[in-house]
């Protein structure tokens, strides 16, 4: 198969490639969009035949479950029954943070098929900052189930190329929208009630609205407990090893010297360029995140695209990334660095 790249004007109004796009959809063919955060491969939400397309294209396992995207606030209501006592915190959440990089995992309707959920009883809920992601969904007038546009454990694809990487020659159509603004996958919430019966949320993944935030609208409850090394998901999909580059990633402390192995090369992932780590001799590449001025936010834009330069650069064998201060996106950043780490399963 041929996959058409179809490429977005930014100053132009695209809704005749958004339309194109529903097409495809609603003929049981698969996307990929772009969203402020990383390109998703969207399928028809309500097509269970596309959505398993989806697992098949990306190579996913079935129990990890997919994000549905809605065109706005207003189509929540035909994928999810909010529970009364939720409802409050629901709609604050919605007003503050929609569009925008925040999914709430809310207890699913009926109508949503049990491929898109892996069978849980609820179901994830994003309306994107990103235009076309909210425009074909208007179009197909459906939400679109969309994971990642990677193949399951991957780096996230922040560009087009990358996503021609992972998946062309396997779709029929990659909305080319150019760089993610954000870089890193949205955070995910599950609104709750604490033991006393009041709103609150649970953080399912770290992601570009950061604690801080969302503390300013509600209480975030403790995670579940799990043991220690326990590499079973909390939920789905959660797993310790994922966004993982092909060859070998350690994380390091820019303050304390790194001692390499005899005969091995490697590469350098700096968080500005600046550290004693990166002045030390004999790295194959050192490559900033936010060069000079460590800005996290610039350092999470670009965190997916230096990790896939590092794992294409021939000259490197193994991969150091330097540990991040986790205040704010920081938090995001390391949890995404530290399953690179992980051992495959
Ligand atoms: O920024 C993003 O969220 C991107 C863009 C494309 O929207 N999407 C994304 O999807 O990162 P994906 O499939 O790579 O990650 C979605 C995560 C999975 O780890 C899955 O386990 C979790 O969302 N998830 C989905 N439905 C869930 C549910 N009902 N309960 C708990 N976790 C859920
Ligand atoms: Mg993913």
């Amino acid at each position: 198969m041929e996959t058409r790249v179809s490429e977005l004007d930014p100053l132009e109004d695209n809704r005749a490639l958004y339309r194109e796009a529903a097409e495809v959809l609603a003929g049981g063919g698969l996307v990929a969009i772009p969203t402020e955060t990383v390109y998703g491969l969207g399928g028809d939400a309500f097509n269970a035949e596309a959505v398993a397309q989806i697992f098949a294209v990306k190579e996913r396992p079935s129990f990890d479950p997919l994000i549905c995207h809605l065109s706005g606030a207003n189509q929540l209501r035909d994928i999810a029954v909010v529970p009364a006592e939720l409802q409050g915190l629901v709609d604050r959440l919605a007003e503050e943070f929609w569009p925008g990089p925040l999914t709430m995992v809310l207890p699913k309707a009926p109508c949503v098929p049990d491929i898109v959920t892996s069978g849980l009883p609820t179901v994830a809920c994003r309306v994107t900052a990103h235009e076309a992601m909210r425009g074909v969904a208007r179009a197909l007038g459906h939400p679109i189930a969309a994971p990642s546009a990677n193949r399951f454990g991957h780096i996230s694809p922040t560009c087009a190329g990358a996503v021609l990487k992972e998946l062309g020659g396997r779709i029929p159509l990659l909305l080319d929208g150019g760089a993610c603004s954000e870089g890193l996958e949205s955070t995910i919430v599950q609104p709750l009630t604490d033991e006393k019966g009041r709103p609150a949320v649970r953080v399912l993944r770290d992601g570009p609205v950061t604690r801080e935030k969302l503390r300013r609208i509600c209480r975030i409850l403790k995670p579940e407990r799990r043991s220690e090394g326990d590499a079973r998901p909390t939920a789905p999909g959660q797993l310790t090893s994922h966004y993982a580059p092909g060859k070998p990633l350690v994380l390091h402390d820019p303050k304390t010297p790194f001692e390499p192995r005899e005969g091995v090369s490697y590469g350098l992932i700096s968080y500005q360029g600046d550290s004693l780590l990166a002045a030390q001799e004999g790295w194959a590449e050192v490559m900033p995140l936010s060069p000079g001025s460590g800005r996290l936010a610039e350092a999470a834009v670009r965190l997916f695209a230096v990790m896939r330069a590092m794992d294409e650069n021939p000259a490197v064998q193994v991969i150091v990334a330097e540990t991040l201060p986790e205040t704010g996106l920081g938090v995001a950043m390391m949890d995404r660095l530290r399953r690179a780490a992980a051992e495959k399963a």
